[in-house]
C-alpha cells in the first residue's frame, strides 16, 4: 500500500499561521466537506471535495468520515516519558515532588527491559491521544533514550529526544560527570540523530542539577552538530528560581545561565518560563528560542500562571506541553481546556483558534518542523488524526447545538480527550484506531 494513494473526506481543519500576528480570519483553514489526498505518506493535495473529487487518480479509494474532524496530528512540546509510571502523584510542589516522586521513579530506568517497556506504553498513550510529534526527556541512562528511539522508529514516529545531563543536587543513582554525559550524548547523536524521522536534543534537566562545567559541555555538543535541539527547565516555581540565583549568583536570572553556556537558539526549548521579564521575553525572541506551555502541570504542581499575552507581544515562540507527569494528562484537547482556565484566572481569552495552532502548527514552529507537520499544506507529512464529534453522549448533545467550526472546536477542546480520538495516522499509515 506503501505507493497508493488513499484519499479521506471529512471535514478538515488546519492553521496557516499564529491568529496573534495574522489575525482571527486568516490564521484558518476549514473544509466542512473536505479532501485530502496522501500518497507516498505524505499530503499531495487538499481543498473541497466537490472540487477535487473529479481530479482523483483512477481506482483511488476514498475514505469518508461524516461527523468527524480531521486535523493535523497534535505536538507536545515538553514531556517526560519515564515519568508516564507516577502521573497523579499526590501533594507536592515541583522540588519535593522532584525528590519524593520523580527521582525514585527515573532510578527505575537503569533497568533497559524497564525502559522498554514503558517506552512502548508512553508512545501507544501518545496515539492514543492524536499526538504524533513530541519533545521527549528521558532519564539520565542512556539506555532510556535508546529505548523511546527503537520504539518511536519502528512506529515511524517523528520523535525528538534526549538522555538527561544531570551531575549535582540529585541522587548518586541518577547523577553523571561533565564529560561523561557529554561522551554518552555524543555516543546518542551518533546512533539516533537524523535516522529516519529522530532528532535528538541536548537535555540538561535544569540550572541547578547542573554544573557550570556540564552547561559549557551542553553547550559545546549544540555547536558540534547541525540540527540538534537542547531542551531544559525554565523559571517554573519561585522557590526554584530563588535556588538558581543562590547556585549562580555570578549569572544575572535563570535564562542568563543557560544564555552564559550558549544554550540559547533556533532548535532550544524551555519548559513554563512562568516568572519572565520583559528583558528575558526580549532574549529569548532575539534568539529564536521558544517555550513549551504546560498548563496541567503548572496548575498540578500549584507552579503558576503562564503569561501567554507577554510572549506574544515580545514574539517568542511557543509551544504547548502536557509534561507529564507533572502534567495530568496526554491529551492535548485536556491541555487546551486547562490552559483556557489559566488565561481565564489571568482576565484573557484565549481564542480556540490560538489554542488550535498551539497545539498544531505553533508547536511545529516551535520545533522548527513546520515545513514538515504541523498543518495540512501539500507536501507535508501525512501525520493527522481523525476526531470523532460523536465520542460521548453528552459531546454528541452538545455538538448538535453548534453553528459554527469555532465553536465546535472549542467545545471540542473543553469536553474532548482521548476518547476523542478515532484514528491516528502516522505517515498516511494508520497507527491508533479506537473501535
Ligand atoms: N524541573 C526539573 N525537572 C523537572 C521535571 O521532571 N518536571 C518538571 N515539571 N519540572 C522540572
Ligand atoms: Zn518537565
Amino acid at each position: 500500500t506503501q505507493n497508493t494513494a488513499i484519499a479521506y473526506r471529512a471535514a478538515m481543519l488546519d492553521s496557516l499561521g499564529d491568529p496573534a500576528e495574522i489575525g482571527l480570519t486568516d490564521c484558518i483553514r476549514y473544509f466542512e466537506d473536505g479532501l485530502m489526498l496522501v500518497e507516498n505518506g505524505k499530503i499531495s493535495a487538499l481543498g473541497n471535495a466537490p472540487d477535487l473529487l473529479p481530479q482523483l487518480p483512477q481506482g483511488c479509494e476514498i475514505k469518508h468520515y461524516p461527523n468527524a474532524l480531521i486535523t493535523p496530528g497534535f505536538i507536545d512540546t515538553h514531556i517526560h516519558y519515564p515519568q508516564t509510571g507516577m502521573i497523579a502523584s499526590y501533594g507536592e510542589q515541583l522540588l519535593d515532588w522532584l525528590e519524593n516522586y520523580t527521582f525514585p521513579a527515573e532510578q527505575q530506568f537503569a533497568d533497559r527491559q524497564h525502559a522498554d517497556e514503558v517506552a512502548d506504553i508512553f508512545l501507544t498513550e501518545l496515539l492514543r491521544n492524536g499526538t504524533t510529534t513530541a519533545l521527549v526527556f528521558g532519564t539520565v541512562h542512556p539506555e532510556s533514550v535508546d529505548a523511546l528511539f527503537s520504539k518511536a522508529e519502528q512506529r515511524n514516529l517523528r520523535m525528538i529526544a534526549g538522555k538527561v545531563m544531570m551531575d549535582r543536587n540529585a541522587p548518586e543513582a541518577l547523577t553523571d560527570t561533565p564529560r561523561g554525559s557529554y561522551e554518552e550524548s555524543k555516543a546518542l547523536i551518533e546512533r539516533w540523530h537524523g535516522k529516519g524521522r529522530l532528532h535528538y536534543a541536548v537535555t540538561p534537566r535544569f540550572a541547578p542539577t547542573s554544573s557550570a562545567e556540564q552547561l559549557d559541555l551542553a553547550g559545546q555538543l549544540l555547536k558540534e552538530y547541525d540540527g540538534l535541539y537542547m531542551h531544559t527547565h525554565l523559571s517554573e516555581n519561585r522557590s526554584e528560581i530563588e535556588w538558581v540565583k543562590e547556585l549562580f549568583p555570578q549569572q544575572n536570572g535563570y535564562l542568563d545561565v543557560y544564555d552564559h553556556h550558549q544554550l540559547l537558539g533556533e532548535r532550544s526549548v524551555f519548559a513554563h518560563g512562568v516568572y519572565l521579564c520583559d528583558e528575558e521575553c526580549a532574549r529569548l525572541s532575539e534568539t529564536g528560542s521558544a517555550i513549551a506551555f504546560c498548563p496541567t502541570s503548572n496548575l498540578f504542581l500549584g507552579s503558576g500562571l503562564f503569561n501567554l499575552p507577554q510572549t506574544e507581544q515580545h514574539r517568542v515562540k511557543v509551544g504547548l506541553g502536557t509534561d507529564v507527569g507533572a502534567g495530568t494528562s496526554f491529551s492535548i484537547l485536556q491541555t487546551l481546556n486547562e490552559a483556557y482556565k489559566v488565561m481565564q484566572l489571568q482576565g484573557v481569552r484565549l481564542h480556540p483558534y490560538k489554542s488550535f495552532y498551539l497545539a498544531t502548527l505553533g508547536g511545529a514552529r516551535a520545533l522548527q518542523l513546520d515545513h514538515q507537520i504541523g498543518n495540512l499544506e501539500p507536501g507535508s507529512e501525512a501525520d493527522f488524526v481523525v476526531l470523532d464529534y460523536q465520542a460521548t453522549p453528552l459531546l454528541s448533545y452538545r455538538m448538535a447545538q453548534t453553528r459554527s467550526i469555532e465553536e465546535r472546536l472549542f467545545v471540542m477542546m473543553t469536553l474532548g480527550d482521548d476518547r476523542m480520538i478515532k484514528h491516528t495516522f502516522v505517515m498516511g499509515e494508520p497507527v491508533y484506531n479506537r473501535d
